[in-house]
């Protein structure tokens, strides 16, 4: 079974709730039919039930065993109200904005993962990232112990030489866009818990940067140095080095010429870059020219799996991420 598989068999298995917040959004109603009759997991859909059925009967989809909850109208709205003006009473929400802001299925979703009315949730088909993320981190906020939430790529490639039988985790290429170097070490310790979970990888990370081992000095490589003083520190028995570059990272006779003695480099199967553009750059790179597969970005760090889409993504990329953060939800 490819990683894909194991992911599905897994949702299969677990049946989580996953609230989709994109209802009236054509491609994830096909994904939803997709996911209903191979039963990766229940879904909740979104918005007004008269639009999203019109859409699904003229569109010829069957998604008749999916739940739909319309935010504007829902019985919930005022529970849910209430405990958003106790997580954001130091803000002073007051109840008439809380309730005007759950008329938006993205704070809606959210809430109902708080309250423990689905297990997670996918959006981004038709909104940003920030739009995305933001009520996420509002409500549902960190796990305990983390404070940073960041996003991982499962980069599937041709070489299976490479990384762990082809498959490397990219990290953070989705949400800190400057991370500090404690900041960078909880990324690093996070991205080896995803992985291990996920994928079932016994991670070799690689710290990134354009420095091995002191070749260069500068503040930014400092930072990568620091961070993974500080990540061995957060979790003494991980398999972590740094600062490496790329090809120290991966190649074990460029790791042994420039890091010897390491038990990381040129094995490298997580590779946490020093910052998102960096990341966001390099997964890019690396599914574009090398024609990898690109599997994420997985969110990882918020205390209930909710994931986030591309704007380009594909009906099967939303089957996928449903099983994923069932998976996470498991
Ligand atoms: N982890 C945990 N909490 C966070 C994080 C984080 N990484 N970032 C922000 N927060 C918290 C803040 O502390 C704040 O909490 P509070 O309101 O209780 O005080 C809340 O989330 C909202 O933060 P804001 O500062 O109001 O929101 P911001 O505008 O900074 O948005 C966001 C955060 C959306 C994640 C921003 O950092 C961002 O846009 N990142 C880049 C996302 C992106 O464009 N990625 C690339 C595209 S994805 C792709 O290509 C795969």
């Amino acid at each position: 079974m490819n990683l894909i598989e194991q992911i599905r068999a897994k949702a299969f298995q677990l049946q989580k709730t996953i609230v989709l917040p994109e209802g009236t959004e054509l491609r994830t109603l096909k994904a939803t039919e997709i996911l209903l009759r191979d039963k990766l997991a229940k879904i909740i859909l979104l918005g007004d039930p008269q639009l999203i059925n019109g859409i699904a009967v003229r569109e010829g989809i069957n998604i008749s065993e999916a739940v739909i909850i319309d935010p504007t109208t829902d019985s919930k709205r005022e529970q849910y109200a209430l405990m958003m003006v106790e997580i954001r009473k130091s803000k002073g929400l007051t109840l008439e904005q809380a309730l005007e802001s759950l008329n938006d299925p993205l704070v809606f979703g959210p809430l109902m993962i708080k309250a423990g009315d689905a297990d997670g949730e996918i959006a981004g088909a038709i909104n940003s990232t920030g739009d995305v993320l933001r009520p996420a981190l509002q409500y549902v906020k960190t796990l305990p112990g983390v404070s940073v939430v960041s996003g991982v790529f499962f980069m599937l490639l041709k070489d299976k030489s490479i990384g762990e039988n082809g498959i490397l985790v990219f990290a953070d290429c989705a949400v800190m866009p400057d991370p500090d170097e404690r900041q960078l070490a909880e990324i690093a310790v996070t991205t080896a818990k995803t992985a291990r979970s996920i994928a079932n990888i016994e991670p070799r990370v690689a710290m990134l940067s354009f420095s091995t081992k002191g070749s260069a000095t500068h503040l930014l490589v400092n930072k990568v140095v620091n961070a993974t003083r500080i990540a061995r520190e957060l979790a003494p028995d991980l398999m972590i080095d740094g600062e490496l570059q790329l090809d120290s990272a991966l190649c074990s006779e460029v790791g042994q010429l420039k890091a010897p003695g390491s038990l990381v480099a040129g094995q490298a199967n997580i590779l946490v870059f020093p910052g998102l553009e960096a990341a966001n750059i390099g997964y890019k790179l690396v599914q574009r020219l090398a024609g990898a597969e690109a599997i994420g970005p997985v969110l990882q760090g918020m205390a209930a799996p909710i994931n986030d889409l591309s704007r380009g993504c594909s009906v099967s990329d939303i089957v996928n991420m449903v099983a994923i953060t069932a998976t996470q939800a498991g």
